[in-house]
């Protein structure tokens, strides 16, 4: 069970769906995991402490500390933790672990942890809609913090919308996802993974440039993956719109092509794997206007030049790195993809069609097949998370051989 066994650390502020945390509890603790639970001290008003140390089995804290005068260690519950859940997070605590208002058990124990923290906000409608709200929920997700998000529904105000706590089912679901395929958690423990993700932009005048629908989300995923397996992960990202989730993943943003492959050869040396999953263009305009090019012709013609070849490069300079490539083929797939693998000197590539309906560019799935030198493995439409798992799985098999 891929709970089984994990330290759950329950952290619950003062909203009125603290009252679900009971439910909760129980749910994580059934399914194997170990649990703590701390509260602020508001938290109490809503929910009893004998109820949840009797469901957790462990002694419930909201200050720092006890009666007897011994400290309740915040540092100690932090490292423990091999993932801390904000649940209910209400407004007033969201601000506080933001910028940091270190005034409570449960604010120290978050700032001093090192694992992957979960937020679930819950609000009256207003207060879930205000910018700071808003605003400290994008500093929290910039933080690399996952976000649960509330949902619609009655809400205790008697009010109607967004803000509802998401169900103790939801929550647990996330979690379940997070340490998915994570069950050997050091597979990759002593290794540096290079990943490139993303499209690349290239420039033709200040406001235009070429570029392609790439969203990074599959370069993400993979990158997030190796980091649960404990490895250390460099990720070099050309623009997009996706945040990073691991305090094991380094992220470098670039935009150009150019920029990418000056990143790249900073860490491809000392790295153990290479994955090379951004959608760099091949070309980028000769010249870039210094201002905005005028509508005055009825064509316009830009000149193109080739950019440096990353994966080729890398391919020429390889030593012991383990290097994958991936392609996008819109014909003559197979063939493209073993000729690249081949023309390249990869060690693997992974083939996503555009012809497969929900794989590819944008979408949150993917239908890859994958080809080393001497095997060929064809995948089912899966989430591309998922997707990575089957990724890593296949460059751990072939690099064992
Ligand atoms: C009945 C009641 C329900 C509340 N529900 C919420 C809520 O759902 N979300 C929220 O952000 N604040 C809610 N509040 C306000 C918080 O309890 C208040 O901001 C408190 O200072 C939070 O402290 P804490 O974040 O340290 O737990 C509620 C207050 C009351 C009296």
């Amino acid at each position: 069970m891929t709970l089984e066994g994990k330290h759950i650390l329950i952290c619950i502020s003062g909203g009125i769906a603290a009252y679900k945390i009971n439910y909760l509890v129980r749910m994580l603790v059934k399914k194997g995991a170990e649990v703590q639970v701390l509260m602020t001290p508001s938290a109490e008003n809503f929910v009893s402490k004998l109820t949840l140390s009797t469901l957790s089995k462990n002694s419930v804290y909201s200050e720092f500390s006890s009666a007897d005068g011994t400290w309740n260690n915040h540092v100690e519950f932090a490292l423990w933790a091999d993932t801390i859940l904000i649940a209910p997070c209400t407004a007033n605590t969201l601000a506080k672990m933001v910028h940091g208002m270190c005034d409570n058990l449960v604010i120290a124990t978050y700032m001093s942890a090192k694992s992957p923290v979960f937020i679930a906000p819950a609000m009256d409608l207003d207060m879930y809609q205000h910018p700071s709200t808003k605003q400290n929920l994008e500093m929290a997700e910039d933080f690399g913090h996952f976000i649960i998000p509330a949902e619609n529904g009655e809400l205790a105000s008697g009010l109607e919308g967004e803000g509802r706590m998401a169900e103790p089912e939801t929550i647990v679901e996330k979690i379940e996802d997070f340490f998915e395929g994570s069950d050997n958690p050091q597979s990759l423990g002593d290794k540096i993974v290079l990943i490139t993700a993303g499209p690349t932009y290239e420039a033709i005048d200040p406001v235009r440039f070429i570029g392609n629908h790439s969203s990074g989300k599959m370069g993400f995923s993979l990158a997030e993956e190796a980091a649960n397996r404990g490895a250390k992960v460099i990720l070099i990202s050309g623009p997009s719109a996706q945040k990073i989730s691991h305090h094991n993943i380094e992220l470098h943003k670039v935009t150009t092509a150019k920029e990418m492959f000056e990143k790249v050869f900073e860490y491809f040396e000392t790295s153990d794997i290479a994955i090379a999953s951004a959608a760099v263009a091949d070309y980028a305009p000769k010249e870039v206007a210094s201002e905005k090019i005028k509508k005055k012709e009825d064509s316009l013609t830009i000149e193109l030049v080739k950019n440096p070849d990353i994966l080729q490069t890398m391919g020429d300079r390889k030593t012991h790195q383990f290097l994958v490539g991936f392609a996008l083929e819109t014909q003559n797939e197979e063939d493209n993809a073993i000729g690249k693998l081949e023309r390249k000197n990869l060690d693997m590539i992974v083939l996503n069609s555009l012809r497969d309906e929900g794989a590819g560019f944008q979408k949150d799935t993917n239908k890859v097949k994958i080809f080393s030198k001497n095997e060929r493995v064809e995948f089912s439409l899966k989430s591309k998370k998922a997707v990575a798992i089957d990724i890593l799985n296949f460059v751990q098999e072939q690099i064992l051989k």
